[in-house]
């Protein structure tokens, strides 16, 4: 059994990219609506909440892999998941800025998450290692979050709360978003929409799943 946890319906893409990989690998997928956004919360709060979550995967569901299907808790508690369970491979999630600065032709990137990951170690060491001259414009879309979580992600309302975002990234020049945070993929087709012909959208979920099958393997 291969577990998964995020704090809603968001990591469920990056379960679905897994399955494309892996068909055949039994799952075991915790919403954790109940205390969902994690956004807000402080990393202490995230890093006890993650090793609640764990522990179940774990020693109830007998996990024998965990995916950290979202950015906030990976930047607050993988660190603190690998030290705590050393027979357990964890595979977290992280934006996927370095492809998105790599490509950059117009030296301006957008990123969009949880203010927890733009906090976190990795965000901030894959920003300063390979951004290069390119500018980062991070904005936290903690909207979107809840548009997924309500399941609203077509209505005029979701295009609406969007736009706002995406627009003034585009307007500064971004020829790349990067959807940091696992509920976005869910706007993906909006986002698309909105930035179509002027920016790619890039997000981290294949990479994951292959990262997850070579480690199973
Ligand atoms: N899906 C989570 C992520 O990837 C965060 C959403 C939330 O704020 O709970 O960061």
């Amino acid at each position: 059994m291969i577990g998964f946890f995020d704090s809603g319906f968001g990591g469920l893409c990056i379960l679905e990219a897994f399955l494309k990989e892996c068909p055949g690998e039994s799952v075991f997928y915790i919403a954790d609506n109940s205390h969902c956004p994690y956004g807000d919360k402080s990393a202490e709060e995230i890093r006890k909440r993650s090793e609640e979550l764990v522990d179940e995967l774990v020693n109830i569901h007998h996990c024998r892999m965990v995916v950290v299907a979202c950015n906030t808790a990976t930047a607050a508690a993988i660190d603190f998941l690998r030290e705590k369970y050393p027979a357990i491979p964890f595979v977290g999630l992280e934006p996927a800025i370095k492809p998105a600065l790599l490509a950059s032709k117009s030296g301006v990137v957008g990123v969009f998450a949880t203010r927890g990951t733009f906090n976190g170690r990795l965000y901030r060491e894959t920003k300063k290692r390979f951004a290069n001259g390119v500018r980062v414009l991070a904005t936290i879309a903690d909207e979107w979050v809840e548009l997924v979580e309500e399941g609203d992600i077509s209505s005029p309302r979701a295009e609406r709360l969007v736009r706002e975002k995406v627009e003034p990234i585009l307007k500064a020049g971004a020829d790349h978003l990067v959807l940091g945070c696992t509920h976005f993929p869910h706007l993906r087709a909006l986002i698309e929409k909105t930035a179509a012909g002027r920016a790619e959208v890039v997000d981290s979920s294949a990479a994951v799943a292959r990262q997850a099958r070579r480690l199973i393997s």
